[in-house]
């Protein structure tokens, strides 16, 4: 995959990404990344990229010949190439919009500043506005660089174990269960007994339970999609309230942190 950003501070960008998964994916050839710098296109002694907006009002704009001379850089002219903007009032960025980033061959992403960019910018050259969230950010930068991230881990081969780009939080619209690793007992505090069961159909079953209780006292709006659930989730949910109305009566083994001995 090749991604483009269309940023006033390259350096942000480059430093940002010269580490860890994002970094090994560029040295693995599954991601090409470049900057595209509008100040390179302008042609006045101050290298001027934004002013004042007509109309008035505080706050500037950036201009539209070298922000549109960068994006035309960076897409070389072919009007076939995704051209996102990172915007406040842009659609929301999802685990599904990383997803189709992610299968395309290529792409540019333009870095918002100041006030925001010329409209017509917007109109002409702009695919599709994309915003990390209801809050305003001094620049597009991060925007773009979480959306670079959460797509270049989606690559074939970029993560080390495949499989868990998939079991993770928001794929198939559910929270991630939790997880434990060793010891099984810290400071106190113990880990569901089936995790050490070696049942793997239970460890599987009281995963997916998880899951979808955590989906749905964390996040309704997800909680919401998932409906109706499927028979087998049905049935986990069933057994999972059933259990938890039991343990209110007397406390029982399954659903409840208690310590366990340490396997080792
Ligand atoms: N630029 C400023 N705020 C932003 C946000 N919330 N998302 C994306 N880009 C932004």
């Amino acid at each position: 995959m090749r991604v483009d950003v269309v940023t006033l501070f390259p350096e942000l960008i480059l430093q940002a990404t010269s580490h860890s998964i994002v970094q090994r994916a560029q040295a693995a050839g599954s991601l090409e990344l470049d900057c595209v710098n509008p100040r390179d296109f302008t042609h006045d002694r101050h290298r001027t990229v934004d002013d004042c907006p007509f109309g008035g009002g505080a706050g500037m704009v950036m201009k539209a010949e070298p922000l549109v001379a960068a994006i035309e850089s960076a897409t070389k002219g072919d009007p076939s190439v995704p051209v996102l903007l990172t915007a406040p009032d842009g659609e929301p960025f999802t685990q599904a919009l990383a997803q189709e980033l992610a299968a395309l061959p290529r792409w540019v992403v333009v870095c918002g500043h100041y006030e925001g960019i010329d409209e017509r910018v917007r109109e002409g050259w702009i695919t599709r506005e994309v915003s990390l969230g209801d809050y305003v950010l001094t620049g597009g930068e991060l925007a773009a660089l979480v959306m670079l991230d959460a797509t270049v881990r989606l690559l074939p081969g970029v993560l080390g174990n495949e499989e868990s780009a998939q079991e993770e939080s928001f794929e198939g619209g559910v929270l991630e269960y939790p997880h434990y690793t060793r010891p099984a007992v810290f400071r106190g505090r113990g880990i569901p007994e089936v995790l050490t069961s070696g049942h793997h159909a239970n460890v599987a079953k009281w995963r997916r339970t998880q899951a979808l209780v955590r989906t749905r006292v964390r996040r309704p709006d997800l909680w919401e999609k998932l409906l109706p659930l499927s028979k087998t989730d049905q049935k986990l949910l069933d057994a999972y309230e059933a259990e938890a109305a039991q343990a209110q009566v007397e406390p029982s083994s399954a659903w409840v942190d208690e310590p366990v001995s340490n396997p080792e």
